[in-house]
């Protein structure tokens, strides 16, 4: 027996925008459908595997009541359009990048700081803090509730050219996400920065549009950014992690148990997902070197020079974000 939800838009039809969509977890129809855009490979890679682990277990242990399908590779929608979507009730969970949120709330440009968490343990051990989860409430006075983090890992410079030195950086044009931190800190290099969707960054990089970008190993493995790219530099300079996304129309109109029935899976699978970061961006690593990718990898002193030229950035952005919220973000310690 269905459960019908108390929302008309959290009752997804199977049909998006007025038109019939494929159905890959093969909903019937009368359950609540819960639809997961987002824009990276559906799998090899820790968001694509959290939203298919995420999917599996919704359809397991939820099945009669919920059904989840993934949209990856930005089939249904890129990461602007998905927030439009998420109030119209055309998808029920996102998961942009934390660099995509600067029309609805400024807090969350903490994460794009460069520099900001020692390793990818430390931004792991922040992202499970109260004070992170408190950052994600600045997004409900524009409708959404944040359901948790999802840890992608560290980002690493790649360009048409060598990168050593943030010397040889300077002129030269790098692709960023819509984030004006990321734009900062790019002309901090004596660069100039263009904001560009994610699905069109591959295109941009192979015709010369941009001569570089900055993401994380297994985005830049999964959409093969390093076969038109000189090389990637290993400077681990900032966090990419995901805000997982409702709609709070959504979250309201399933009834109790639904709800935190669902919310408990989505702790839980969130939890194991960010665990297993780590094991997933070596291997990522691993395979552009494998598939005859060039990596640099800094010495202290050419990675302190990375660090002095893009860290006074962080003075820009303090009145928008909090001196105190920067201030502890930075000495998190990993667990
Ligand atoms: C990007 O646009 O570079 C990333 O945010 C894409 C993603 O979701 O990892």
């Amino acid at each position: 027996m269905s459960k019908m939800l108390g929302a008309a838009s959290a009752l997804a039809m199977c049909v998006v925008a007025g038109q019939a969509m494929a159905d890959p977890a093969g909903c019937d129809g009368e359950e609540t459908v819960i639809r997961f855009s987002h824009v990276v490979a559906a799998s090899g890679h820790p968001k694509g595997d959290a939203a298919q682990l995420l999917a599996d277990r919704i359809n397991e242990q939820m099945e009669g009541t919920a059904c989840m399908e993934v949209y990856p590779n930005s089939t249904l929608y890129d990461d602007d359009k998905v927030m439009e979507a998420l109030l119209l009730g055309d998808v029920q969970l996102a998961a942009p990048s934390l660099s995509k949120f600067e029309a609805y709330t400024k807090k969350l440009r903490l994460y794009d700081l460069p520099f900001l968490f020692s390793s990818l343990d430390t931004a792991n051990a922040y992202i499970g803090s109260d004070e992170a989860k408190d950052l994600l409430s600045a997004l409900e006075s524009e409708g959404y509730t944040g359901l948790g983090y999802i840890m992608s890992g560290l980002k690493q410079f790649s360009a048409n050219k060598p990168l050593e030195t943030p010397e040889d950086a300077a002129g030269l044009k790098f692709r960023v996400q819509t984030s004006d931190v990321a734009v900062a800190m790019i002309e901090a290099l004596n660069a100039s920065a263009q904001k560009l969707a994610f699905k069109e960054v591959y295109g941009a990089l192979q015709t010369g549009v941009v001569d570089g970008q900055e993401n994380s190993w297994c985005n830049i493995y999964t959409q093969k950014f390093f076969e038109v790219q000189d090389g990637i530099t290993e400077t681990n300079h900032q966090v990419l992690a995901y805000g997982v996304i409702t709609s709070q129309e959504f979250l309201e109109g399933l009834d109790e148990e639904t709800r935190s029935q669902f919310l408990k899976i989505v702790d839980e699978t969130l939890a194991e997902a960010n665990n297993q970061v780590a094991e997933k961006e070596g291997e990522c690593r691993q395979s552009i070197m494998d598939a005859g990718g060039t990596i640099r990898e800094l010495t202290p002193e050419q990675r302190e020079a990375w660090v002095s030229t893009m860290k006074p950035v962080w003075q820009q952005f303090e009145g928008d974000i909090g001196a105190d919220v920067i201030e502890n973000a930075a000495n998190t310690s990993a667990n």
